[in-house]
């Protein structure tokens, strides 16, 4: 009889932490669900799907933790996925946005038919701004090389592989399609040249930029992240908010985000300028300036 008792009494006593194990389980995958579905509506099952994968295996690999996603995300059009840091990215008309950010990298690009013709408005304004601001400290900013066509930036990258090489061009030219100077939304200041970083406009436009919503693209020993070598001429407007927040991260803003700035294989085996090898004989005034820049010429000599 006794041992009937003790038997009963363990055998309820191995159900009741069953159970409970079991809703602890439960309770991590209500979780799991709670931030997948974070920031995805009105999405088909499919992209919900693929979201939840790319969200779930990048999870995995965060190394730091993003505080913009307290924030509330930007969505521009259908969401895809997420960045390794969680954050949005979504697609409009061709175009990828990061968190409502138009992003232009290697990894990303822009249709062959995006073409707003002109720096956007924003963009031109906080420049204004921004050039007034550093005129009041007798420095002076110009425009070098602002809007560029995907057909212009055909005929650059063209000239530059022709001058240096493919391997060398894709350190410091965007592909066509690829260059944020596409977008309306990025500018080559002064000289272009990386003599610019240690004039007084440069060490003001690094250290005040982010005020008027821009950020240094391409900031020093950040090739292996942003796909191009230090250019301190190359600012991009991303607005204030964001640009403080990037600045004050001191990280470039495929760190930031959580995204690569890398070419698809396929791309690396089109062999674009060796289509259209003439060089044009004219290039527009204000886009002529070829960079000169030291490690150009390491390239050379060590490829
Ligand atoms: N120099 C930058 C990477 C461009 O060509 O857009
Ligand atoms: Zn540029």
């Amino acid at each position: 009889m006794n041992r009937k008792i003790i038997v009963l009494t363990a055998a309820v006593l191995s159900f009741v932490m069953l159970f409970s194990s079991c809703k602890e389980e439960g309770t991590d995958e209500t979780t799991d669900v709670d931030i997948i579905t974070e920031g995805t509506p009105e999405q088909g099952s499919n992209e919900n799907n693929e979201a939840e994968q790319t969200s779930e295996a990048e999870e995995t690999t965060t190394e730091e933790p993003a505080t913009e996603k307290e924030d509330e995300p930007v969505i521009i059009g259908t969401v895809v996925g997420y960045t390794s840091k969680g954050f949005v990215i979504s697609k409009k008309n061709g175009i990828t946005y990061v968190d409502g950010v138009l992003v232009a990298n290697k990894t990303y690009a822009l249709p062959e038919s995006y073409n707003p013709g002109a720096l956007l408005s924003e963009c031109e304004r906080a420049f204004s701004e921004m050039k007034s601001a550093a005129a009041k400290e007798g420095l002076t900013l110009w425009n070098a090389s602002g809007f560029r066509s995907y057909e212009l930036q055909q005929s650059l990258y063209n000239r530059y592989c022709d001058r240096d090489g493919k391997a060398a061009a894709d350190r410091y030219s965007a592909r066509p399609g690829h260059s944020e100077h596409q977008s309306g939304l990025a500018l080559d200041l002064n000289e272009i040249s990386s003599s610019f970083a240690n004039t007084a406009e440069g060490k003001w436009v690094e250290k005040n930029c982010h005020k008027y919503g821009f950020i240094l693209r391409y900031p020093r020993d950040k090739e292996a992240q942003t796909g191009y070598m230090y250019e301190p001429w190359h600012i991009r407007y991303v607005g204030v908010s964001v640009a403080e927040k990037i600045y004050n991260s001191g990280l470039c803003l495929e760190e930031y985000f959580g995204i690569t700035s890398v070419y698809a294989p396929e791309e690396e085996t089109t062999v674009l300028y060796e289509e259209t090898t003439a060089v044009p004989e004219a290039l527009p005034e204000e886009t002529t300036a070829v960079p000169v820049i030291e490690e150009t010429t390491e390239v050379i000599i060590t490829d």
